[in-house]
């Protein structure tokens, strides 16, 4: 097949592909209710696991859906009759918030500050003067609206002291920052096959400790599609999926999991991060500076705050990467302006350093220097 044309995404996902990952797709059309397409997921839930942890002891669920629906369907399924304890540090720990409201469920909210780590003493104090039990605690652990990284290893050993259950959204880290379900005391984890799987994307996914999984029968359903219950049980009693599965994301998937096999995630951590530092350096040079520190970052997403110039304006940043088959991506925080750099996918240093080029060039242009 023919090399597709090849675009630099610097959003944090869906991420720029492999021609491979893309030509996965293109098979012969099957049912997906065939026998043959089921050992294909039971294949892709058991590899992913596998990233994360023993698959005698943790099981990957699938749905079709962005992102989101993996988040939601932990938060609308998990949670019995006790209450949920979510640290909202960014947009994404707001987002769990809000689907727990939406849920009605008992719920808690932690601000903590979107550019700082966790106060870990204030964390424990605030959960031990809550009223009510506190079954389940939520967290993101690459907040990728500020690329913030929350030390999940310690949240989840304030978790174990309790008997907490720790819910991770790990949507812009899986794949790329190491985790391992056991040493960090996950139940559940949510992710998708966008980002740092470097696939395509349709697919979520739950990867849960089988003791929570076989747990939640007894929890009253508040959800239906996203039942993480029906969604396992079924898949284990039939090797399916309860609907009709994204079949070629799932193809694309297949191929993701055996190239970040091949790679390893600690040399796709390795490679994300030798881009990061090009970027860092590069913005430094150019005056500008990012909203979390370094020692605090997640080196896959940076909120790089805006320069103070008036000929500048995101959408025509925008408009200029975009004619050169670049993509930028706008802020999130609303605290400070701020515009976002991804450096996930199938990239390498070069396409950071022609990003510098271009940055540099663009301020230039519009009179816009440090
Ligand atoms: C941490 C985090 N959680 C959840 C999501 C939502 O994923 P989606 O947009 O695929 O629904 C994202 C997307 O960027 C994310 O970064």
């Amino acid at each position: 097949m023919q090399p597709v044309k090849r675009k630099i995404l610097l959003n944090p996902g869906p991420a720029t592909t492999t021609d491979s990952v893309k030509f996965a797709q293109v098979v012969p059309d099957i049912c997906p209710r065939e026998e043959e397409f089921g050992k294909v997921m039971k294949d892709v839930t058991e590899r992913i696991t596998k990233f994360a942890g023993d698959p005698e002891k943790y099981t990957t669920v699938l749905f079709g859906g962005s992102g989101t629906a993996a988040v939601e369907a932990i938060i609308s399924s998990a949670v019995g009759k006790g209450k949920l304890f979510i640290i909202n540090n960014g947009a994404y720990g707001k987002r769990m918030c809000e689907i727990a409201e939406v849920y009605g469920l008992e719920m808690e909210e932690f601000k903590s500050p979107s550019d700082q780590p966790v106060n870990m003493e204030k964390l424990e104090a605030a959960i031990d003067r809550s009223a009510g039990e506190i079954t389940h605690l939520a967290v993101v652990h690459c907040e990728t609206s500020t690329g913030l990284l929350n030390d999940i290893k310690a949240i989840g050993q304030v978790c174990r002291q309790r008997r907490t259950k720790l819910i991770v959204d790990a949507m812009s880290s899986f794949g790329a920052v190491p985790v391992d379900m056991k040493e960090m005391n996950i139940s559940f984890l949510a992710a998708s096959s966008n980002k740092n799987l470097q696939g395509m994307a349709g697919a979520a996914f739950v990867i849960a400790e089988n003791t929570a999984l076989v747990e939640l029968n007894s929890i009253k359903p508040r959800n239906y599609y996203l039942s993480l219950f029906d969604q396992y049980s079924f898949f284990m009693e039939s090797g399916q999926m309860r609907f009709t599965p994204p079949v070629q994301t799932i193809y694309a998937l297949e191929q993701a999991i055996k190239e970040l096999e091949d790679e390893g995630i600690s040399n796709r951590y390795k490679r994300y991060s030798g881009m990061w530092e090009k970027l860092i350096s590069g913005l430094e040079e150019l005056g500008l500076t990012h909203q979390v520190s370094k020692e605090n970052h997640s080196r896959i997403v940076t909120a790089i705050i805006e320069p103070e110039c008036p000929a500048y304006s995101f959408q025509e940043m925008h408009a200029f990467f975009r004619k050169k088959d670049i993509t930028v991506y706008p802020g999130k925080t609303g605290e400070e302006n701020t515009f976002r750099i991804a450096n996930i996918g199938d990239l390498n240093e070069k396409d950071i350093e022609n990003f510098l080029i271009l940055l540099k060039s663009y301020f230039r242009v519009i009179g816009c220097q440090s």
